[in-house]
């Protein structure tokens, strides 16, 4: 089959278009045809070698995809699973004891992929194969912090750092979904621009503006809450980034606020203030992954059009390489699609 192979870490160079052994169906498995698969912030850090887990060479990049199925394993063709030929999926990309698909088990920018059948989830009909690319890790981590752990509500003032990506666009969708007040960062005027067209309330651009500044102008100062004199600051903070934005953030968040994290694109060990956490009485709160359940609920969102994924272009599989750089160098606002048929 053709797919994007690496061979070694390093840059978008080491990517290059290939024939790759066609994926072996086992038992329990299927084999999908692969219509869309969407690039997300971790496609760079595994190509990079940046994330210290262990890449299987040769490598295929590409985490979520959907398509459709074309090989059924023999005990998946003999069980009562209501799984057919032909059948529209857009698989759970995580599979425990491989891992994550694209991190530590081959990627999806491939005709073809392989996934233990009990991952499949139906595509709804109303669901475009390129919409349904985009969803899962992204989408259905950004539903897991929000909606499940993080409860985000109407009278919630949020704040979404780096809110341009994949998660933070879906964060910022889902926000606006409840009736909370937004707020959001980006590195370029352009990219806020399009934030502000999905619903943003307030932007920060981080090229220009500095962060604690400019969120205490739009939201106020933080006061303590045993003192009596309260308020300033926002209820919620979605912070990804880490780095340096983690210190910065506890200086925005008001007494008895929620920072939620699910990744640390800008560094995962970042120098922090605990005072902030004891004095504001903060709530930290990890997120991490999704169920099946949340990705169908997400399924279901774009499906009745109470979502619709952003996405930044729809490209064939030779221009893999361009759109991972294009990642590296924050130049896009939501997610790349790449259809390895056409
Ligand atoms: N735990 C989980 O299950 C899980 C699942 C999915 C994703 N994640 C994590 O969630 C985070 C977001 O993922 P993603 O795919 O949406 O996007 P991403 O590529 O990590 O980028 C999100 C945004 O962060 C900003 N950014 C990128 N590099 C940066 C840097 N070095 N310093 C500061 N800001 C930077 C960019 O916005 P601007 O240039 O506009 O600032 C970008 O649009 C990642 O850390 C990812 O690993 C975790």
């Amino acid at each position: 089959m053709r797919a994007a192979i690496f061979d070694e870490h390093g840059g978008v160079d080491k990517i290059h278009i290939g024939e790759f052994p066609d994926p072996e169906c086992g038992p329990d498995d299927v084999v999908i045809r692969v219509n869309a698969v969407s690039l997300n912030g971790f496609d760079p850090m595994i190509l990079c070698g940046t994330t210290g887990l262990p890449t299987p060479f040769p490598m295929i990049p590409g985490g979520d995809y959907a398509g459709e199925i074309v090989e059924l394993g023999a005990n998946v063709a003999n069980a009562a699973n209501g799984w057919e030929l032909g059948d529209r999926v857009c698989p759970h990309p995580f599979v425990p004891g491989e891992g994550m698909t694209g991190e530590t088990r081959l990627g999806a920018a491939a005709q073809f992929a392989r996934i233990p059948a009990v991952h499949l989830i139906r595509t709804p009909d109303a669901v475009s194969d390129d919409d349904a690319a985009a969803l899962p890790i992204a989408y259905g981590t950004a539903y897991r912090m929000m909606v499940t752990r993080g409860k985000v509500g109407a009278a919630d003032t949020v704040l979404i750092l780096g809110a341009t990506g994949g998660v933070g666009t879906c964060c910022l969708q889902l926000a606006k979904a409840v009736g909370a007040t937004v707020i959001v960062t980006g590195s370029a005027q352009w990219k806020l621009d399009k934030l502000m067209e999905l619903g943003a309330d307030h932007v920060i651009d981080t090229s220009r503006e500095e962060l604690v500044k400019a969120c205490h102008a739009i939201a106020g100062k933080p006061r303590m809450g045993l003192t009596g004199d309260t308020g300033g600051g926002v209820d919620v903070i979605i912070n990804y980034i880490g780095g340096e934005t983690w210190a910065q953030s506890l200086r925005c968040l008001k007494p008895d606020g929620r920072m939620l994290t699910c990744g640390a694109t800008a560094g995962y060990a970042p120098p922090t203030d605990i005072r902030y956490i004891w004095t504001y009485e903060q709530n930290i709160i990890g997120s991490n992954g999704w169920t099946a359940e949340e990705q169908v609920a997400v399924l279901d969102m774009v499906a009745t059009k109470a979502l619709t994924p952003v996405i930044h272009a729809i490209r064939p599989l030779d221009q893999i390489a361009p759109s991972i750089q294009e990642l590296i160098d924050r130049a896009i606002v939501g997610k790349t699609i790449i259809r390895p048929n056409e």
